[in-house]
């Protein structure tokens, strides 16, 4: 925050604001206030789509790479800039829908009139990749609102304006987006409960973008819809990724990154039967194995975007980041485990 609190700025204003309409509320800001925030990456380590369903998911922050936010005080209507789009927050493209909502959500709730903002966001994490750029996006703009007014919002609160933006974006959204990007933790994620994960694991995970855009609204309507013409499949398939979801819990907690491995490899394979991978996915997944790791899947919504892969140790990973690359990936990050829950 760079200035004095919005309270202070409130009080010091003449009485009535200079011009505004009378049903207009006047925003309370001076006008070159700015207030500043940020968002993490997040990964899906297991439960994708089954979360949907309300069976289990474990999720880390992703640190390395993040989205900034500023929300500026300016006069006038309100304005957003981000890389696809620069202008009045009213015109912005309906593929920004999420992002306009979480704006106008977080204003009402912090009581500031619906203008005299202007929200620019940028940063490093890719779009449509499965890593949570867009609950990354709102969150961080929901950060530099609640700075620009001088609020304290609790995790929860800026989860729920997250999560208000994702139901525009998804439709049906878990929460567990919404929540890894909020929260510094690891979790375990539940029907809306969150609870922290105990983290030994000494060994390293790689993810690879397969360069492909993800589809996360398809692939989750596919789920849904294998769901309703064969609800017995279905729910054999959500079984399968329920009991390697809380198998995994215990191999993370005793540091078992063989089995944990092991349990990588077992839910890929039911995510395809899900109709969610993608021929680039299971390249690089098929890779993975080739080049060594105890395990690989995709992470996320499919149908493009990016896998995990656990390597042996800190040697194995750069070796298995070169074979991926070598195999199509576009890009790849080492995720060390100091860096699980630093
Ligand atoms: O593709 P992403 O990063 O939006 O992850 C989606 C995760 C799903 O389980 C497929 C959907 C959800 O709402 O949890």
């Amino acid at each position: 925050m760079e200035h004095g609190s919005a309270a202070d700025e409130a009080r010091s204003r003449p009485e009535g604001g200079a011009s505004a309409a009378p049903d207009t509320p006047e925003p309370a800001l001076m006008p070159g206030r700015t207030g500043t925030g940020r968002a993490h990456a997040k990964v899906i380590l297991f439960g994708e789509h089954a979360v949907v369903h309300g069976q289990p998911a474990i999720a880390f922050p992703m640190r390395k790479i993040g989205l900034q936010a500023t929300a500026e005080a300016v006069p006038g209507e309100l304005g957003l800039t981000v890389d696809i789009y620069d202008g009045p927050l009213a015109h912005a493209p309906a593929k920004l829908g999420s992002l306009v909502t979480t704006v106008e959500s977080t204003l009402d709730l912090l009581h500031h009139p619906l203008r005299g903002v202007h929200v620019t966001c940028t940063g490093d994490i890719p779009l449509e990749r499965g890593l949570g750029s867009s609950a990354a996006g709102a969150s961080s703009i929901v950060n530099a609102l609640a700075d620009l007014t001088g609020t304290d919002l609790d995790e929860r609160t800026r989860y729920e304006l997250v999560q208000t933006g994702e139901r525009v974006a998804h439709g049906s959204p878990s929460g567990l987006d919404a929540y890894t990007v909020v929260t510094e933790r690891p979790i375990w994620f539940q029907a809306g409960r969150v609870e922290d994960l105990r983290v030994e694991l000494s060994a390293p995970l790689v993810v690879a973008d397969s360069g492909r855009p993800g589809d996360t609204h398809s692939a989750v309507g596919a789920v849904g819809e294998i769901r309703r013409s064969d609800p017995e499949q279905a729910a054999a398939y959500f079984e399968t990724i329920r009991r390697h979801t809380v198998a995994a819990r215990e191999d993370l907690a005793q540091d078992r990154a063989g089995s944990l491995g092991e349990h990588l490899d077992a839910v890929h394979e039911t995510l395809r039967a899900l109709s969610v991978s993608c021929t680039e996915l299971d390249r690089l997944v098929a890779a993975a194995r080739e080049a060594g790791a105890l395990g690989a899947k995709l992470t996320g919504g499919g149908r493009g975007g990016c896998i995990i892969a656990l390597a042996r140790d800190l040697e194995h990973a750069p070796v298995l980041a070169r074979a991926l690359e070598e195999a199509g990936a576009t890009q790849t990050w080492t995720i060390r485990p100091e860096e699980f829950t630093a």
